[in-house]
């Protein structure tokens, strides 16, 4: 276990914010484990925890103690006719164990390749893209309660997965050290071809003789075109949730947008927010060191050197146009780290 005090947190968040934490302490053997949760309860002033920093934003230095996961390790926990249960260490990086899952014929998985980010972190906004949720494949979370340092073991459904969303972000928020996350996946490949990207990529073949790695390779592509890589410029993903508003609200939203795109889900109506960011003119538009990614509106970008501040005015000056123009309240996914 590593400690460093004043540390930069430029390499360890995707915004790329130059912060400074207090004090950053490693963990990545298992063996330290319950005195690295022992010391961080302990601490004193603010504590987190971080893994790949891909979907958090600090709204300035960090004046406490920050616990980066670098557990790693991946094993074979089970099996029946069907599926394999795979137990992945939380600081395992996402898209590692999606290709190493590819490799082995463990089925499931293809769809969320390429997601920046950890394991651990996997469950707690029900990480998805191009059809799949990782809360669909999630059989159980193994987690350690930092107030009374005790382990514990949720199963997936009590993990409550919605979109974007489970029981970390809402009773469990911040209370929790994930250790393991451990899924179910498949024997046999199915492919998810219902997202318009990936299913125009596979229209003249039959989906029998799909490969799940030209799945996930498929999935590589489409992100590539459209996704900055957070290497290059720093950014979060998604910045805000895609909002659900009522039946009534689209009908009467349609009449003065006749253009609006809409996902009908139940009783309720998805919205891509990129679109609405882009109506109320902010696609590519660049404040300060930070902008929008002129090639998909819902992404904040740092362009090099943006101050937190900076990303937290932008934020706001989209959700007051966008509320002002189609009286919509966005809601962030990032996130915001006080
Ligand atoms: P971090 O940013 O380090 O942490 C996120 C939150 O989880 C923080 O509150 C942190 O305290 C907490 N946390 C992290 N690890 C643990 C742990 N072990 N125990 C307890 N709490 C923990 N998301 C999607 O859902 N779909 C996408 O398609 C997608 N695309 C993206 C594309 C890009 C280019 C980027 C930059 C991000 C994208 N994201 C996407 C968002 C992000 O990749 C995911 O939310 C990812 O799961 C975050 O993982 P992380 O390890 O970086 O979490
Ligand atoms: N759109 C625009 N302008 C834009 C961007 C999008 O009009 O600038 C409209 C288009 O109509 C497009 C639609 O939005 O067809 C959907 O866009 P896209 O396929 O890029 O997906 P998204 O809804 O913007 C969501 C997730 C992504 C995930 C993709 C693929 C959320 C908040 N975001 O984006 O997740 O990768 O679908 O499934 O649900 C993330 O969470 O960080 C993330 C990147």
């Amino acid at each position: 276990m590593l400690q460093f005090l004043n540390k930069s947190l430029k390499s360890s968040n995707t915004f790329q914010l130059d912060v400074i934490a207090d004090r950053v302490i490693e963990l990545s053997d298992k063996a330290d484990l319950s005195a690295a949760i022992a010391d961080l309860s302990s601490s004193e002033g603010k504590r987190m925890i971080l893994g790949g920093g891909s979907n958090v934003l600090f709204s300035g230095d960090y004046n406490g103690t920050v616990l980066l996961n670098q557990l790693k390790g991946i094993e074979v926990t089970g099996e029946d006719e069907e599926h394999y249960l795979i137990t992945s260490a939380s600081g395992v990086n996402w898209d590692g164990f999606v290709e190493t899952s590819v490799k082995n014929d463990w089925y499931g998985l293809e769809n969320l390749s390429l997601i920046p980010g950890t394991v651990g972190a996997a469950p707690i906004q029900n990480i998805g893209a191009y059809g799949q949720e990782a809360g669909n494949l999630i059989e159980s979370v193994t987690s350690y309660d930092i107030l009374n340092r005790t382990t514990f073991t949720l199963t997936g459904a009590q993990c409550r997965f919605g979109y974007r969303t489970s029981i970390f972000k809402n009773e469990l928020k911040g209370r929790v050290f994930i250790i393991n996350v451990t899924f179910r996946l498949r024997k046999h490949f199915t492919p998810i071809l219902g997202y318009r990207d990936v299913a125009i990529r596979f229209e003249e073949r039959e989906s029998d003789g799909i490969l799940a790695a030209e799945v996930r390779e498929a999935v590589i592509e489409i992100r590539k075109a459209k996704l900055p890589n957070p290497a290059e410029i720093g950014n979060a993903g998604s910045f805000f949730k895609n909002p659900e508003i009522s039946t009534a609200k689209f009908t009467a939203l349609k009449q003065k947008h006749p253009g609006i795109p809409a996902y009908p889900i139940g009783n309720v109506v998805k919205i891509p927010a990129g679109w609405l960011i882009q109506e109320a003119g902010w696609k590519g538009r660049r404040y300060k060191n930070c902008g929008t990614y002129p090639k998909q509106a819902l992404v904040l970008v740092n362009y090099g050197d943006a101050h937190p501040s900076e990303l937290l005015e932008l934020k706001e000056m989209i959700k007051t146009d966008v509320m002002e123009k189609f009286s919509i309240k966005l809601e962030e996914e990032v996130n915001i780290i006080d």
